[in-house]
């Protein structure tokens, strides 16, 4: 027992000293205060409690929800330190902007992409970056650090899907590039499509992911056989920066509430300092409704009444599993795009889904969601026009009903749906 607790105290101090570099920003800040209690923390409360909610924004065929406008200058003290080129887009021309297109379906879909924006003549030159195969020293990943460079450069991009071996192996790319860009926040809109029939038919939520940290920290550690050990890293600079731009997100966009979701009844320091900076952030937004939701009834009410949520900000993890919950209410994951947000309008778009192995290569994939990215990367450039042709086109052809891919209950492949988005430009 004494060698055992030895081995743990020597293995944790190491692991805590790796740690280190994570959280010099961390300053001391007050113990958590009770919040006040809400009607979803009341296990017995129904949804009938709930205050009223806007009905449905999303019957418009253009969504504003697509628009990434990132945070001002002068709100952006928080995020200094950064060495990134800021790039006017404003301005006529061609912009260059970096495409990953990733592992397995990933190319197919980013040939789609690439199809309907030749078609529409988007004034966009694509720099095309391949995952390496072996792992770069400057990067610890199979992400060059040229691929790195070409995002710094460009201050914009769209990425595929990248595979991530599961329980062993490289680390993930896409946490490499979310780390290494300063990526803090991943915004995921997620509404109902026109014309395509779920349980719900006014889906609207967006969810807004810290990208950086907590869960996924990478700090992994075997204190010895049979016991190991993660740390969750959650820091005051990270939790402001991601709820400052939930909430400059939803001013800008006419929303109402920003719910923070937590665990923090069990993770009081971790959750309890990532909800004490929402509420700092929340109290210079008086005109937003801010509440706190614990994740496991907010799973439970989002099921139940997605109308009850509006914007939705949280830690890593929670993101994640919610993001794809939200996916599920609108038709799936081949429907749901994000757009990952760095300083100085940095942006690197994605869809939400991964690598999906059991259909790749098959002609089978969904681009919707690839598409979707890359309307929200055309609306964060200015570049409305193109960007509102191609969505609409998108909508026509899922609401046409004639061209739903193997995802949506059809069997039209991943290049007749592109060709068909394309004949509806
Ligand atoms: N951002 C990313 O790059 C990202 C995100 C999630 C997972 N991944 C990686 O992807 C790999 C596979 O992960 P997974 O299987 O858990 O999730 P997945 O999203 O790849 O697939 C889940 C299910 O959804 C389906 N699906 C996903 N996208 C689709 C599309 N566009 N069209 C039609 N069907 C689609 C798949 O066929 C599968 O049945 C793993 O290596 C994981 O690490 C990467």
């Amino acid at each position: 027992m004494g060698a055992f607790k030895s081995a743990c105290s020597s293995r944790a101090h190491s692991l805590l000293q790796k740690a280190l570099w994570y959280i010099d920003s961390i300053k001391p800040c007050k113990p958590l205060e009770r919040h006040n209690a809400h009607w979803y923390q009341n296990s017995s409360s129904s949804s009938s409690s709930a205050t009223s909610f806007p009905s449905s924004r999303s019957s418009s065929l253009f969504w504003p929800a697509l628009d990434l406008s990132p945070l001002q200058d002068e709100q952006q003290v928080l995020c200094a330190g950064n060495s990134f080129v800021k790039r006017d887009f404003s301005g006529a021309g061609t912009i260059r902007a970096t495409l990953f297109p990733g592992d397995g379906i990933g190319p197919e879909i980013a040939k789609a992409v690439k199809q309907v924006f030749s078609a529409v003549q988007v004034p966009i030159e694509w720099e095309e970056h391949y995952v390496g195969t072996v792992v770069d020293p400057k990067t610890g990943s199979f992400i060059t650090w040229n691929s790195m460079e070409s995002v710094r450069q460009c201050g914009i991009g769209l990425k595929g899907p990248m595979a991530t071996p599961i329980g062993k192996g490289h680390k993930s790319l896409n946490l490499t590039l979310r780390k290494e860009l300063g990526l803090y926040a991943n915004v995921r809109p997620c509404l109902s499509i026109p014309g395509y029939k779920t349980r719900y038919d006014d889906v609207d939520l967006i969810t807004i992911r810290e990208n950086t940290e907590g869960e996924y920290s990478g700090l992994e550690h075997q204190v010895v056989r049979g016991v190991v050990e993660s740390l969750k890293i959650i820091t005051r600079q990270a939790s402001i920066r991601v709820a400052e731009y939930a909430f400059h997100y939803a001013k800008l966009h006419g929303r109402k509430r920003v719910s923070a979701i937590h665990k923090a009844n069990i993770m009081k320091k971790t959750d309890g300092l990532f909800l004490q900076c929402c509420r700092e952030v929340a109290e210079k937004y008086p005109d937003l409704v801010y509440e706190e939701v614990i994740i496991d009834n907010c799973c439970m009410m989002l099921v139940k009444n997605p109308a009850l949520f509006d914007v939705l900000v949280m830690p890593n993890l929670y993101g994640d599993i919610i993001s794809d919950l939200c996916a599920g209410l609108i038709g799936g994951l081949g429907l749901t795009p994000s757009g990952n947000i760095g300083d100085n309008g940095l942006a690197l778009m994605e869809a939400v889904h991964g690598t999906a192995p059991d259909i790749a290569g098959k002609n089978m994939a969904n681009p919707t969601a690839l598409l979707l990215s890359s309307v929200m990367m055309l609306k964060h450039l200015k570049m409305n026009e193109p960007a509102e042709k191609i969505h609409k086109s998108i909508l026509k052809t899922i609401a046409d009903g004639k061209w739903r891919t193997f995802d949506l209950g059809g069997s039209t492949s991943c290049s007749d749906y592109t060709k068909a988005v394309i004949d509806n430009l």
